[in-house]
């Protein structure tokens, strides 16, 4: 893959650009604009009745300045205008159609069905690991990830290609890396987690990684399946070479497994003051690894109970909306809380089984890049319509919160076209898809 990474060197009187291909030409990248000519030779395909080109994506914030982190208020540091489709339009140009539809009028609804991955008949388990493999060595046409060794110079930013999957992995990965503000790194908080962001932000990614495969393969009904680890106690009975993999001692995965020889992008050099660095030397990639259920500190995998204890608070989230918030459906979800009183700070829910696999997925920043990301976050999407549907949850209860880019009419970072994150909190069938019943729920 690294083989064809075309480097553009951009320096910063010329540049603000950003990841869909056809917005980082000199062009768009000069005049703030990511409006691309759609194939009906019209700018976001507005002859067509597609979309229009849009001043201000997020019209109430002010511009970022130069030293501050360039993902604040996104996309604004690096456009000022981009397309807004119509109706069942969507995409970066509105030559795709929002999720769940298809055509070339994106008129036809399809909804389709995750399913357990225990639940696939061996031909479909083979297809999800075929496409996988298909992501992972096809270099994205659509899409260009950033890249520099140091964010304080905005003159060595780079855009260069990825695989797929890759672009769905580095997503991951540049949504948490620490915020730049005056100057300075701050960890305490990133645009994914540790807020009310946190399911939406999640359903998107799948959905862009469920969309890009159906867009690769041509397959319409490709779902994504997910991984019920309720009740699975201390092992993880997927971890082997018919499913993810089985792995050796030092937590490699088995030469025989579909992902052994999978690199991860973004690793080896996980220095704060960069964004992938590393990512032009395949050899410095680090290979997926996992070592389930031998972390003392996490030990095993959430329960049933667990899981209903979570799902029984009603609130979505709760002052000061962030990893200390109590009784709060959101917090005890990515589980930084007890799920039973609400209250008191634990590993459980999404923290522990990234903990409990440890390796790869034990990392945060890169831990998008092992397939059972996937699952696992297909699993938490399934609590989480689970939980919109038991408390009838509209985007009401989404709430204003001063975490940054988790407000409620914020745009989702760093996702394009902008979705905004009050918008992420629908129930699944407005995307196109819903979920299989598994030992259940
Ligand atoms: C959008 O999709 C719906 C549902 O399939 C369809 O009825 C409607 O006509 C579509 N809208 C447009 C403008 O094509
Ligand atoms: C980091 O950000 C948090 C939350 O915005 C803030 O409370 C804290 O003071 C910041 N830390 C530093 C060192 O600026």
């Amino acid at each position: 893959m690294i083989v064809f990474c075309v480097f553009l060197v951009l320096c910063y009187d010329l540049v603000q650009a950003q990841f869909p291909r056809a917005c980082v030409t000199d062009e768009a990248i000069k005049g703030r604009t990511c409006c691309p000519v759609w194939k009906d030779k019209s700018t976001c395909g507005s002859s067509s009745g597609r979309g229009e080109c849009f001043n201000r994506i997020v019209p109430q914030m002010e511009p970022v300045p130069q030293f501050n982190d360039d993902r604040l208020d996104w996309p604004t540091y690096y456009f000022d205008q981009a397309c807004k489709c119509s109706e069942n339009y969507s995409g970066y140009d509105c030559g795709e159609c929002k999720y769940g539809y298809f055509g070339e009028k994106c008129d036809r609804k399809i909804t389709i069905v995750r399913k357990e991955i225990r639940e696939l008949s061996l031909l479909e388990r083979k297809r999800f690991f075929s496409y996988l493999a298909l992501a992972k060595i096809t270099k994205s046409q659509d899409f260009v990830i950033l890249y520099t060794g140091d964010r304080l110079h905005k003159n060595t930013y780079r855009f260069v290609d990825a695989a797929i999957y890759d672009v769905f992995a580095w997503i991951h990965y540049y949504s948490i890396k620490p915020i730049l503000m005056w100057g300075t790194f701050n960890d305490t908080t990133n645009y994914a987690h540790k807020g009310p962001a946190f399911p939406g932000w999640h359903r998107l990614g799948l959905l862009f990684l469920e969309r890009q495969i159906q867009l690769m393969t041509g397959d319409e009904n490709f779902a994504l399946p997910y991984w019920d680890w309720r009740g699975e106690g201390n092992k993880c009975s997927i971890c082997n070479d018919d499913f993810v993999g089985g792995n050796d001692e030092q937590g490699f995965l088995s030469p025989y497994s579909y992902f052994a020889f999978w690199k991860s992008m973004c690793s080896g050099y996980n220095y704060i003051d960069s964004y992938c660095l590393g990512a032009d030397d395949f050899n410095q990639l680090e290979r997926l690894h996992r070592k389930p259920g031998t972390n003392p500190h996490a030990p095993s995998l959430p329960t049933f109970e667990d899981v209903e204890e979570t799902l029984k608070w009603k609130d979505f989230d709760t002052p000061p909306y962030n990893r200390k918030a109590q009784k709060s459906f959101r917090n005890a979800l990515e589980g930084f809380i007890n799920p039973k009183d609400g209250i008191t700070p634990q590993v459980t829910m999404h923290n522990l089984i990234h903990d409990f696999l440890g390796g790869t997925m034990g990392e945060s920043t890169i831990s998008s890049n092992d397939p059972i990301f996937v699952l696992h976050h297909c699993f938490l999407d399934k609590i989480y319509e689970e939980w919109l549907h038991r408390h009838n949850a509209t985007s009401d209860v989404y709430p204003k919160n001063d975490q940054p880019g988790q407000g409620p009419k914020e745009c989702a970072t760093p996702y394009f076209p902008c979705y905004s994150n009050e918008h992420l909190l629908h129930r699944a069938e407005a995307f196109g898809y819903k979920y299989s019943t598994y030992k259940g729920m």
